[in-house]
């Protein structure tokens, strides 16, 4: 009976978090959806707006995905059956692959169970020693950036690297990277860079251009080169003039590109797309990938339609409408006397409150409203800076936005923020 002291040492640390007030387990139950365009969720009865979803594009209710997903399911089974090596790789997944590959511009891509597993396994096997004589770690240094996802962080520690390898430039700053490259040099290899395209805190951009020349202006200095590694889970099917996200955006490209298929493209799932050599090796090492089951053949194949959605002319429209839904909320929350935790042109807006209780309180104002929307807190974010992440979506109408703003605007006056 000597793990009830164990249990309850997991239950101390519960309790300590529920009295940070910052636990995650209480989330909402969403019960279902109404039927129109844009649908509200079903929770306690009540329909929501829901203005806190990745569902950039609102492709996770579109027709033709849940169409696809249907077929593929009802053809192939609800599941995979087991991981590819085992029994084979179904059609529509390599399909997938290579329509991925081919939308970002690349030579091959591979699909993960989700983005986190991808993360974790490219970041690990691109890092760690690959045999005893080859690819050895301590030849490798890694540089992040100091706001990167927790899936990255979590892919970096993986590799066990020491202090000395493992080093964190400063936010969005490019000249911090420099410096570490500078004094760096003679020391490793090779470096492996990472960071996230979008930061989804703030809806803010790393410069990938600024990135990227820093990275040309130093790889002849390492022995094996200087690799980029983004995350743009974020920025895919969300932003950039195609929905190619932050490179898009940017200018600047990475060598090895990590994005979900559960965000923007309403499916589920996570990818890589890259060099062939760089795909070749992570098939033979990324054990989230090799001893992990891929997404289920009806979810590969909405992946699917989602892209086909995309490229097509209404997929351009559904991203000028998001763009539009984003400047009209930026427009009409400033006249109402709110301000931005950062600037951003992504469906990512970031409403500084700077009082960990009125987020608080707003966020529950606005569920009594009918909307669902999230606050963060100190210390998610430095004191001062508590904020409300609001996230649109191209099936929210300008008459959607507008009833949100003024439900913020009465509410926000009610509690004294504006
Ligand atoms: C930057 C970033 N990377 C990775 C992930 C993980 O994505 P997935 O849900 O596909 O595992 C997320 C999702 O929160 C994210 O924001």
């Amino acid at each position: 009976m000597s793990k009830q002291k164990f249990y309850t040492s997991l239950q101390q640390e519960v309790a300590r978090i529920d009295a940070a007030a910052v636990s995650k387990r209480h989330e909402h139950l969403i019960e279902g959806f109404t039927k129109e365009a844009n649908p509200k969720a079903i929770i306690d009865g009540r329909e929501i707006s829901i203005f806190n979803s990745n569902d950039y594009l609102g492709l996770r209710h579109h027709p033709v995905l849940k169409a696809a997903e249907h077929k593929a399911g009802s053809e192939l089974g609800t599941g995979p059956g087991a991981v590819r090596f085992i029994s084979g790789s179904f059609a529509v997944h390599r399909e997938l692959e290579r329509k991925l590959a081919q939308f970002h511009g690349r030579e091959d891509g591979m699909v993960f169970s989700s983005a986190f597993a991808a993360n974790l396994a490219v970041i690990f096997s691109l890092i760690k020693g690959q045999s005893k004589d080859s690819l050895v770690s301590s030849d490798t240094l890694v540089i992040s950036d100091e706001l990167n996802h927790r899936s990255i962080i979590d892919g970096v520690r993986l590799g066990n690297l020491s202090s000395e390898a493992k080093l964190i430039f400063k936010h969005l700053q490019a000249d911090s990277l420099e410096e570490m490259l500078l004094a760096n040099k003679g020391k490793f290899k090779r470096v492996v860079v990472i960071t996230d395209g979008v930061f989804s805190m703030l809806g803010e951009y790393q410069d990938l251009a600024k990135l990227r020349q820093v990275i040309d202006r130093h790889d002849g200095a390492y022995e094996e080169g200087i690799l980029l590694i983004v995350d743009d889970c974020h920025g895919v099917a969300a932003c950039g003039a195609t929905g190619r996200g932050t490179e898009e955006i940017t200018g600047g490209r990475a060598d090895v590109l990590i994005g979900t298929l559960g965000k923007g493209f309403g499916a589920d799932g996570g990818y890589v797309v890259a060099d062939q050599v760089v795909i070749d090796y992570l098939r033979e090492s990324a054990a989230t990938y090799i001893y992990s089951n891929s997404i289920s053949p009806g979810t590969a194949a909405a992946a699917s339609a989602a892209l086909d959605v995309l490229e097509s002319a209404e997929g351009a429209k559904l991203l000028a409408t998001l763009r539009s839904n984003v400047e009209l909320l930026k427009e009409k929350l400033q006249a109402a006397g709110f301000a931005f935790a950062a600037p951003s042109t992504h469906p990512i807006q970031a409403v500084l409150i700077g009082d960990t209780a009125k987020t608080r309180d707003l966020t529950k104002a606005m569920y009594e409203r009918g909307f669902l929307i999230t606050n963060i807190n100190y210390p998610v974010v430095p004191k001062g800076r508590d904020e409300i992440r609001v996230q649109l979506s191209a099936t929210q109408t300008k008459e959607d936005v507008e009833a949100f703003v003024k439900a913020m605007q009465e509410e926000g006056k009610k509690l004294g923020i504006i």
